[in-house]
């Protein structure tokens, strides 16, 4: 052991280009059987007074080494934190590449509108199959066989061939209405968006359509809570706080009396604006629960009370949202869905 030994040792420590090979040099001189510990070993066997004069020579030799490999890893520390850095080193003034999200379709957004809406006033969604019969779609609704309401739904029937019970498309989402009166207890109340189809195409009719139902089941109730619910409900929808609405008598079997909704709109050669104008648009068919469909549905009448709405949610969009042409929300196009989609966080 001399200062020749620390001189070489300290120069292969200077050497040491990480701090990996630091910290194998330091096992091979320190670690348990490292060269200086094997030399404080070996000390053992020499009489006390040269062991006492060597063992203080290599203590110190060790706390010198052991220094030199403090002071080398610190810089190793440093240059690997430095290369670090310079290797993960972001240009934060690169362009951002482009991502492609997709966006909510207007149906979708509008169907999240209704029930976004909705559920504030307690009304909880409900769901029926696409695929239902007569009973449901027609019959418990007060539109038994022969009826003239019948023809008007342009009905998609299953080849009678093939089933038992005729089976057809549902051409209305009121067929909710029916299976959540015999299933559910009043009071109730629903929103049932979802797909209906009828057999009809042109610029504002397509074989699949959306419609949405709203059904209030509870004592008491009557046309003016039917009036007030709407009406604020499109103010709202529309954004137009004084939006003119119109309640106007009409004819639907499942209710009595029923009525059609009007909104106050203008008509110019640019389009139609939905806003306190000139003339009326109808948006939505409405009416107090006939007491056929309750008695139907087991509910007594004269107990309870309730009120329906039904919207084709199409027709609301493209009203809302400017959009003119119905067929085009079902050609996928990704230019038309980038154009007149939203983003799922809300707005456009
Ligand atoms: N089912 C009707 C249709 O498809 C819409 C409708 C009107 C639903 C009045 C209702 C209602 O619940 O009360 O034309």
């Amino acid at each position: 052991m001399s200062s020749n030994h620390l001189e070489n040792w300290k120069n292969e420590i200077e050497s040491c280009e990480n701090l990996q090979d630091l910290d194998n040099l330091r096992v091979h001189l320190l670690g348990k059987s490292g060269e200086i510990t094997q030399k404080l070993k070996e000390l053992g066997g020499l009489d006390p007074e040269l062991r006492r004069q060597r063992g203080a020579e290599i203590n110190q030799l060790k706390e010198q080494v052991t220094d030199s490999l403090d002071k080398k890893k610190i810089i190793l520390n440093r240059l690997a934190m430095a290369n670090r850095l310079q290797s993960e080193k972001i240009d934060v003034t690169l362009p951002a590449r482009p991502e492609a999200t997709g966006t909510l379709h207007p149906i979708t957004q509008t169907i999240q509108e209704l029930i976004t809406y909705f559920d504030r006033l307690g009304f909880q969604i409900a769901e029926g199959p696409e695929i239902d019969d007569e009973e449901h779609n027609f019959n418990a609704l007060n539109i038994p066989a022969h009826h003239p309401a019948r023809q008007n739904h342009d009905t998609f029937y299953f080849d009678p061939e093939t089933t038992d019970i005729p089976y057809l498309l549902r051409t209305q989402t009121s067929n909710v209405q029916i299976r959540t009166m015999r299933n559910q207890h009043p009071p109730l109340r629903i929103l049932a968006p979802g797909r209906v189809y009828r057999s009809d195409y042109d610029a504002t009719h397509t074989p699949m359509f959306h419609q949405c139902e709203g059904l209030i089941i509870e004592p008491g109730i009557n046309m003016g809570h039917l009036k007030g619910c709407l009406i604020d409900f499109i103010r709202h929808f529309f954004g137009v706080k004084d939006l003119p609405v119109r309640f106007r008598p009409h004819f639907f079997p499942f209710t009595e009396p029923s009525a059609e909704v009007d909104v106050g709109c203008t008509r110019t050669a640019d389009g139609l604006k939905i806003e306190a104008g000139s003339d009326w648009l109808e948006i939505l068919g409405c009416g107090m629960v006939h007491p056929k469909v309750l008695e139907n549905c087991g509910i007594d009448p004269e107990k309870h009370q309730g009120f329906a709405f039904g919207m084709g949610i199409e027709r609301l969009a493209m009203l809302k949202y400017g959009l003119p042409d119905i067929r085009a929300m079902y050609e996928s196009d990704v230019r038309w869905l980038n154009h007149y989609g939203f983003t799922p966080w809300g707005g456009k």
